[in-house]
């Protein structure tokens, strides 16, 4: 039987690397694109796979794009390249918004030309962004974007939406706040940054605990995007929040979960910092079409992180380095010619 080959852009991602090594072990041909904003570390243990092609290129570049589409037979794309959160994409707007928008139109352009199955989008619940306190919101509810980052998702979204007709399946997934260890683990990301300071500090500074967010680990990522490739049941309604229901939680009780497993932390709750943005999110769509269950809890997630570092698996150097400040900086530095 031919393998399937499965084109990630942005693969060498905080997720995409993780989807990678998930895909590679499912025994996928993976071609990896990717222009290496954060450098080339994560992808390092795959280059002498047999399945596994890096392509260091530019997604907004779109006839190198194109070009790759004609050289390889693909038979999926999942594009998780993008410059990712609020404030990335304040500190290099007009390139962020290239990217997260015409980037995706490119590639998915390309696809198009050249007989791909399957068309996977990395979106974002962020899109809910200031939801009412009660309840859930679904697929259907209102979308609020208070930030760049989720404008460029929701234009996406909307570019994806008027294409629907051709040939090529579209899925767009709006992903829950992600967790846990990658070969690119990054720290700006609520979980992984307090249960860092948690152990560093012994002490978590929470500002907006009252704000909701949905959480997922990074391996649930990587399942979720394998279980969308392999689903065979056509869907009209392309839409999915990409999550799980019982993983939606405020800031408070993240803290408090941080300090049932790290006991001699204590939480600074600081109410003078305010953030808009609170949804609750449910995914019972997701969960109910892929029958999926959530393999890896934030219990889990919070475990593997002290682990990591206790085994300096994850370094002081690594983990500083993947903060929100020396991202931006990073992002700066690696654009500095076009910004
Ligand atoms: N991490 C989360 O919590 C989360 C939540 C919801 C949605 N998402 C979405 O998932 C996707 C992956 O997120 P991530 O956390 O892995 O982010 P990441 O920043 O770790 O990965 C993005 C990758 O895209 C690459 N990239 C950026 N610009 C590019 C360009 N112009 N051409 C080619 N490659 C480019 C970067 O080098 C990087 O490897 C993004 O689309 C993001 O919006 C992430």
């Amino acid at each position: 039987m031919n393998k399937s080959t499965t084109l990630i852009a942005g693969g060498a991602g905080y997720i995409g690397s993780t989807l990678v090594n998930f895909l590679l072990k499912k025994n996928h041909k993976v071609i990896c694109l990717d222009n290496l904003v954060y450098g080339k570390k994560s992808i390092i243990p795959f280059l002498k796979k047999k399945n596994f092609i890096f392509i260091k290129q530019d997604i907004r570049d779109y006839k190198k794009v194109k070009k790759i589409f004609s050289t390889y037979k693909i038979d999926y794309v999942v594009n998780l390249a993008a410059i990712v959160g609020d404030k990335q994409c304040k500190t290099i707007s007009k390139i962020a918004y290239d990217t997260n928008f015409n980037g995706n139109t490119n590639l998915f352009n390309s696809a198009q030309e050249c007989s791909v199955k399957k068309y996977i989008f990395a979106s974002t619940c962020s899109n809910y962004g200031i939801a009412k306190p009660n309840g859930y919101v679904d697929e259907k509810s209102k979308l609020n974007p208070v930030s760049l980052y989720a404008e460029s998702k929701i234009d996406s979204e909307n570019f994806l939406l008027s294409q629907i007709n051709k040939n090529l399946e579209i899925l767009i997934l709006r992903f829950a706040t992600a967790f846990g260890v990658s070969f690119r683990t990054r720290f700006d990301l609520t979980l992984n940054s307090f249960t860092y300071e948690a152990i560093k500090n012994k002490k978590v500074g929470v500002f907006a605990k009252d704000t909701w967010r949905p959480y997922v680990h990074v391996k649930d990522i990587a399942r979720i995007i394998y279980f969308a490739i392999i689903n065979k049941k056509k869907n009209n309604n392309i839409i999915f929040n990409a999550g799980f229901t019982k993983s939606n939680l405020t800031k408070e009780d993240l803290a408090k979960k941080i300090v049932n497993i790290l006991p001699k932390t204590s939480l600074n709750f600081d109410p003078n910092i305010t953030d808009l943005r609170t949804y609750k999110v449910s995914f019972r769509k997701l969960e109910n079409t892929f029958n999926i269950k959530q393999k890896y809890s934030i219990d889990f997630g919070i475990k593997e992180i002290l682990l990591n570092i206790k085994k300096k698996l994850l370094t002081e150097n690594e983990i500083k380095n993947n903060y929100l400040d020396r991202n931006c900086l990073n992002l700066l530095r690696f654009y500095k010619n076009e910004n």
